[in-house]
C-alpha cells in the first residue's frame, strides 16, 4: 500500500499531470527554475519539509526532490497553510451586527464536539488602538465547518486589562491553563481617564476628543502573564495567578505574547514550554511560577535558515511530537511575501537555539495577508493580520486558521492612507482544505 501510493506519485510526475492542487495531495512540489532554492533532503524525518511533510524522491532516475506535506499544508517547503476561501461571516465578526464590537483573535480548544474560543475583546465600542485601556478578555463557541466556523460570544470572562489569551490543556489530566496579559487594576494606560466611548467599534469614533491616540503602558503599572485554570471550558475559572515571580530581572514586563504549551508529566523535567516572541521559557510545574526559567532565544542563529520568529505566537505539538509556532512578522501594510504575513517555525525538541523556517525570506508566507480570497469570489487585503492561532479538529489535525484582522488595506505608511485610521478589527476563521489523504505517518520514505 505504501509503495503503490509512492509508486502513484513518481507515476504522476513522470508523465507531468499536476493532480496535487485540485486531488487527493496537499502538495505540488512547484517546479522553481530558481535554482538557488535548495531541495529538500530524503530520509531526514522531515526537517527540510518543515515537520509538515516528507521529502521523497521526484523521479527515481534523477536526484530531484520535493516535499510531500501533510493535510492541511502546503508550499515547496510544507511551509504555507492549506487554506480555502474564507466563508462570509466565519469567525467572529461583530463590528457589522447591532454590538459594533471590534475583536482581536482568539485561541480555539475543540470539546466534546464544540469549539470554543477564548478572544480579545475591546470594550465600549472602540477599536485595537485602545488595547491598553480597554482590552477584555471573553469566550465564545462554534459548531465549526457546519456553522461555517462562525463564533457565537457566550459571555466577557476577564475585565479590564486583560489581554491574548491562549487557552491549552493538560495532557496528562485534562484541566485546562488560560494564560492571559493582564493588569489586576483596570485600565493599564498612561491616560489619567483612560475610558474612551466609542460608537462603531473604531477609536476614531470616540466621544472624548483625547481618545484619539494609542495610550502607551502607564507609570507604575504592569503587563504581566496570569492564568487561571479549569476542568470544563465552560468553567468555572478559578482566580487569575501571577506568573510575576519568574521574572528575576524587571519590575515591569510588558506584552509578553506568552504562548504556552503545556507537556505530559512522563518527562518531570518538563511540564510546559512557551514562547514569548523574545524567548523560550520552560517549567517543571506550570502551576508554579516559581518554577518557570527563560531558556534563552528561540531561533537557531547558527543556521542560516534561522529567522527571527515575528510577533503574536501561538505554539502547537505535531503527532510526532515535533514542536510548531506560528506568528506573524515583516514590515507592517508592504505587500507580497517580505512584508507583513504568517511565519511558520518548527523544531525537534522545542528548546531555546533551535527553532528553524523553510529558505525563504523571512521563512516563506505561512498564510497571506494581501488578497485573501473569499468563497464569494472577492479577495480582500487586511492592513493588519496578526494573532494566528491554528485550530484542531476531532482527528487533532489543523482544521481552520484564527487571526484578528483590520479590515482595511491601508494605514499609516501605506500610499493612499488618510487620518483618521479606522482600527475597527475582528477576528476571521478560515478553514484549510480537508479530505487530502496524504499522511507523512503513512508513507514510504523514499521509494527508489
Ligand atoms: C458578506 O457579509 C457582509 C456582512 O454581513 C454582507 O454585507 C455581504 O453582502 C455578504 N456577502 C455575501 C456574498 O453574502
Ligand atoms: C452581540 O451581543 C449579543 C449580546 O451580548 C450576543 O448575544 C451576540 O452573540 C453578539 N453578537 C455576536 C456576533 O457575537
Ligand atoms: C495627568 O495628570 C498630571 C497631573 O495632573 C498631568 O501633569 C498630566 O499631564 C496628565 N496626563 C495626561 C496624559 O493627561
Ligand atoms: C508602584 O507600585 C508599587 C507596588 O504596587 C507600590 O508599592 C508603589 O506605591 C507604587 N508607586 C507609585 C508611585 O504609585
Ligand atoms: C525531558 O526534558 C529535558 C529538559 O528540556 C530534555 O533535555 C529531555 O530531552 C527531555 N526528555 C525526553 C525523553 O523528552
Ligand atoms: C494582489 O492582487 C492584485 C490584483 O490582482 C495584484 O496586482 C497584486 O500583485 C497581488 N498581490 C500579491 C502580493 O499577490
Ligand atoms: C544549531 O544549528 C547548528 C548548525 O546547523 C547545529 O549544529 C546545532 O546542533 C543547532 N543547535 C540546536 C540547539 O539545535
Ligand atoms: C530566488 O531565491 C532567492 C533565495 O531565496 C530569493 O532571494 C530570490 O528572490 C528568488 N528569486 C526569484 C526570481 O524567485
Amino acid at each position: 500500500m505504501r509503495l503503490i501510493v509512492a509508486l502513484l506519485v513518481d507515476f504522476v510526475l513522470w508523465l507531468g499531470i499536476d493532480i496535487f492542487s485540485s486531488g487527493s495531495y496537499t502538495s505540488h512540489p512547484r517546479r522553481d527554475s530558481n535554482k538557488t532554492l535548495p531541495l529538500c533532503v530524503v530520509n531526514d524525518d522531515g526537517l527540510s519539509c518543515s515537520y509538515n511533510g516528507l521529502c521523497v524522491r521526484s523521479n527515481c532516475n534523477t536526484q530531484e526532490t520535493h516535499c510531500l506535506c501533510d493535510p492541511g499544508w502546503k508550499g515547496m517547503y510544507c511551509e504555507a497553510l492549506d487554506l480555502v476561501p474564507v466563508a462570509n461571516g466565519s469567525g467572529l465578526q461583530d463590528l457589522l451586527t447591532q454590538n459594533r464590537t471590534s475583536t482581536w483573535g482568539g485561541s480555539v480548544l475543540f470539546d466534546q464536539g464544540v469549539y470554543h474560543m477564548f478572544f480579545s475583546e475591546l470594550a465600549h465600542h472602540c477599536g485595537i488602538h485602545r488595547w491598553i485601556s480597554h482590552s477584555v478578555v471573553s469566550h465564545a463557541v462554534s459548531a465549526g465547518p457546519e456553522d461555517n466556523w462562525k463564533f457565537h460570544k457566550t459571555k466577557t470572562l476577564l475585565p479590564i486589562f486583560s489581554h491574548e489569551p491562549i487557552v491549552t490543556r493538560d495532557p496528562s489530566t485534562g484541566e485546562l491553563g488560560l494564560f492571559v496579559s493582564h493588569y489586576p487594576h483596570g485600565s493599564a494606560a498612561d491616560d489619567n481617564d483612560s475610558t474612551c466611548h466609542c460608537v462603531d467599534g473604531s477609536t476614531s469614533s470616540a466621544l472624548e476628543k483625547r481618545c484619539i491616540h494609542e495610550p502607551g503602558l502607564g507609570h507604575n503599572k504592569t503587563m504581566y502573564t496570569y492564568f487561571t485554570t479549569a476542568h470544563q471550558p465552560t468553567g468555572p475559572w478559578s482566580p487569575l495567578q501571577s506568573l510575576e515571580h519568574e521574572t528575576p530581572e524587571g519590575q515591569k514586563r510588558f506584552d509578553l505574547n506568552f504562548a504556552p504549551l503545556i507537556l505530559p508529566t512522563t518527562n518531570r523535567s518538563l511540564s510546559l514550554l512557551a514562547w514569548t516572541r523574545w524567548d523560550i521559557w520552560t517549567a517543571t510545574d506550570w502551576k508554579n511560577p516559581h518554577t518557570y526559567v527563560r531558556q534563552g532565544p528561540a531561533p537557531n542563529f547558527s543556521n542560516p535558515h534561522a529567522q527571527w520568529e515575528g510577533e503574536d505566537p501561538s505554539l502547537w505539538r505535531d503527532s510526532k511530537g515535533r514542536f510548531h509556532i506560528l506568528s506573524h512578522n515583516g514590515p507592517r501594510g508592504i505587500g507580497g511575501p517580505e512584508g507583513d504575513c504568517g511565519r511558520h517555525l518548527f523544531s525537534a525538541t522545542g528548546q531555546a537555539g533551535s527553532w528553524l523556517a523553510a529558505p525563504l525570506p523571512l521563512g516563506g508566507c505561512a498564510f497571506p495577508r494581501v488578497n485573501v480570497s473569499f468563497v464569494d469570489g472577492s479577495s480582500r487585503t487586511f492592513y493588519r493580520r496578526e494573532r494566528p492561532h491554528l485550530i484542531f479538529g476531532p482527528h487533532g489535525r489543523p482544521a481552520a486558521l484564527s487571526t484578528s484582522v483590520i479590515d482595511s488595506p491601508v494605514g499609516p505608511g501605506v500610499p493612499g492612507f488618510q487620518p483618521p485610521q479606522r482600527d475597527a478589527s475582528y477576528t476571521l476563521v478560515q478553514a484549510t482544505h480537508t479530505g487530502r489523504h496524504f499522511d507523512s505517518t503513512a508513507s514510504e520514505k523514499d521509494s527508489c
